[in-house]
């Protein structure tokens, strides 16, 4: 059986083929004009079992009769859940769970045939059901990690609830995937701009494989905004598959020139978008990509193809790159290869390890295309902390966060010692300036003595955090840390004194998809020795803990 996203106004008729549906969250509010809405028949379609999530289960509440209560503050984060195991949503489920709260407006009576299936001290329908209809919903998002039982009540239920069949099975494609390829390629060869990224790799290897390697071409554009040691390790890869036209652009200079005044995230996206769009053009014009005899292939996976073609309604949180022209004139030709859209991440993992892939590779810490520049904060002029009384430091690094699916761009809190992150997370919601909270985990002097300096993304400031996130990559790899986290980034923050004028962020978090995320504790010897080791690089003053969650703040701070 397979899984497709839709857009929420597609009509109940085009539906009703559906074992399930899922009805996802969403920013909005059921009672904004304009907000996404379902059509109300898909309550009452008979073979089809439903699951509203979060906003979902408000459009349940909204359409079926129930009342929506508009929220003022919001509920963002962990909480615990009481719920019914009776029902069959929760069947094998303990009384009482850790789930992910992430709303604003809750549910607050349930519509005529639905009873109350979860609660939480401060959401009392954070679940309610129809069963003999089939109709379930959640306040929580089953569908991030820290929902510690999310994964059983999908599987429930897709599988106990909806009579879903498990047989989607990527191996049993391999075949048919190699064949497909040929018939797209019909003679012509194939070119790639690879990033290093898992899913251009694997899409790489498996034409690789289908066509051999005088037929596909793959060009890595080196930025000089990669990670120590990265191009290296990108080619090695290449080279161990047997690729022979593998080609690395350096085009250092070019982007590093470009950044030399911008201190604004979006700013900085832009030129790094537009450099990409220019090197890119140069290397598809010179290479003669263009000529009819080639093709490009591309590492798109389902997820991109829904995030580009059907989020109408996602709000803009970041600029992500432009779209090349000479790329869009092939795509326009339908002159494309995409062997793996109609795969999920975790598909695309299992195929590269039938492809031999390493899993040291295969399970590498996603990590953004614009690379150290959103993770070298910029700022364009000297600024001093400000104690606010019984709080913390107010430092005036701006950084990015999202609400709801709105973006925010503030300053930090920082405190000296290390609170837990419930007091981090209660103190942001308290202190409205700020979208990010931080401890000093290690310094050479005092907050009282650090500011803020005018700083841009220098090849002394990238070589320096380039250093320090290196160490702490060596450091969380030995002793198998980086395998507890998804994500790991070290940031570079210009704030410290005239000698030392910066300071370290490290920011580790859980997270299932990068939409949301948690932040992580460490222990202490092991954020001791990482501590100890930077506050040895040259131009570091200190080393601070990012306690933020997601929302409210970002991953990256940009
Ligand atoms: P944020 O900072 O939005 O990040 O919470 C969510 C996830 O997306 C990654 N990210 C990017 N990945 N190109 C990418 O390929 C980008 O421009 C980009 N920006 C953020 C980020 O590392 C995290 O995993």
């Amino acid at each position: 059986m397979s899984a497709e996203v839709r857009p929420s106004e597609t009509p109940a008729s085009e539906l009703s083929f559906a074992r399930a549906l899922i009805i996802s969250g969403g920013p909005s509010s059921v009672y904004e004009a304009g907000s996404p809405t379902i059509d109300p028949a898909i309550l009452n379609l008979p073979n089809t079992a439903l699951l509203g999530i979060c906003y979902g289960q408000q459009l349940m509440a909204h359409l079926g009769g129930g009342c929506v209560e508009k929220g003022t503050k919001g509920e963002y984060g962990l909480a615990v859940a009481h719920i019914d195991p009776q029902i069959p949503l929760f069947d094998k489920l303990p009384e009482s769970q850790q789930v992910w709260m992430s709303h604003r407006d809750l549910v607050a009576a349930t519509p005529p045939g639905f009873t109350v299936t979860a609660s939480t001290p401060t959401c009392p329908i954070a679940g309610m059901a129809d069963p003999t209809r089939q109709l379930y919903a959640v306040q929580f998002h089953p569908e991030v990690v820290h929902t510690l039982n999310g994964r059983q009540i999908l599987d429930n239920f897709l599988f106990g609830v909806a009579h879903c069949e498990k047989d989607w099975n990527p191996a049993s494609q391999l075949s048919d995937l190699e064949e497909q390829i040929r018939q797209t390629a019909a003679g012509r060869n194939v070119f790639f701009f690879v990033s290093g990224g898992v899913d251009s790799t694997v899409a790489y290897t498996l034409c690789l494989r289908a066509l051999g390697p005088e037929r596909v071409w793959g060009t890595y554009v080196d930025t000089g905004l990669m990670r120590e040691g990265e191009t290296e390790f990108v080619e090695s890869i290449f080279r161990s598959l047997g690729a022979t036209h593998f080609h690395v652009e350096h085009a250092e200079e070019r982007f590093l020139t470009a950044l030399e005044h911008s201190v604004e995230p979006e700013q900085k996206r832009h030129i790094i978008g537009q450099k990409f769009v220019e090197v890119q053009e140069s290397i598809l014009s010179s290479g003669h990509f263009l000529d009819g005899e080639w093709i490009l292939g591309q590492g798109t996976i389902y997820p991109d193809t829904i995030e580009s073609g059907g989020s109408s309604k996602a709000d803009l949180i970041k600029t992500h790159h432009n779209r090349v022209a000479g790329i869009q004139l092939l795509i326009d030709a339908g002159r494309i290869i995409e062997p793996l859209s109609s795969f999920y991440k975790d598909e695309v993992r299992a195929i590269g390890r039938l492809l031999g892939l390493p899993d040291e590779f295969l399970e590498r810490h996603p990590f953004p295309g614009p690379g150290l520049a959103i993770r070298c904060l910029c700022a364009a002029k000297p600024e001093p902390l400000e104690k606010i009384e019984g709080e913390g430091w107010l430092v005036p690094v701006r950084s990015v966060g999202v609400q709801g699916d709105s973006r925010s761009y503030r300053p930090v809190i920082a405190f000296e010692g290390m609170p837990d992150h419930d007091v981090a997370t209660e103190v942001i919601n308290r202190v409205a300036q700020v979208n990010r909270a931080i401890a000093i985990a290690g310094s050479r002097l005092p907050l009282a003595e650090m500011s803020v300096h005018a700083a841009t993304l220098t090849k002394e400031r990238l070589a320096r955090l380039r250093a320090a996130d290196s160490i702490v990559r060596r450091i969380s790899h030995d002793s198998g840390f980086d395998r507890q986290v998804w994500q790991f980034p070290v940031v570079l923050i210009p704030l410290g004194s005239a000698d030392r004028p910066d300071s370290i962020v490290l920011r580790p978090i859980h997270s299932v998809d990068g939409m949301t995320a948690q932040s992580v504790t460490m222990d202490k010897p092991l954020l001791d020795c990482i501590v100890k080791e930077l506050l040895g690089l040259e131009g570091i003053a200190a080393v601070c803990y990012d306690l933020t969650h997601k929302p409210p703040a970002t991953i990256e701070w940009e």
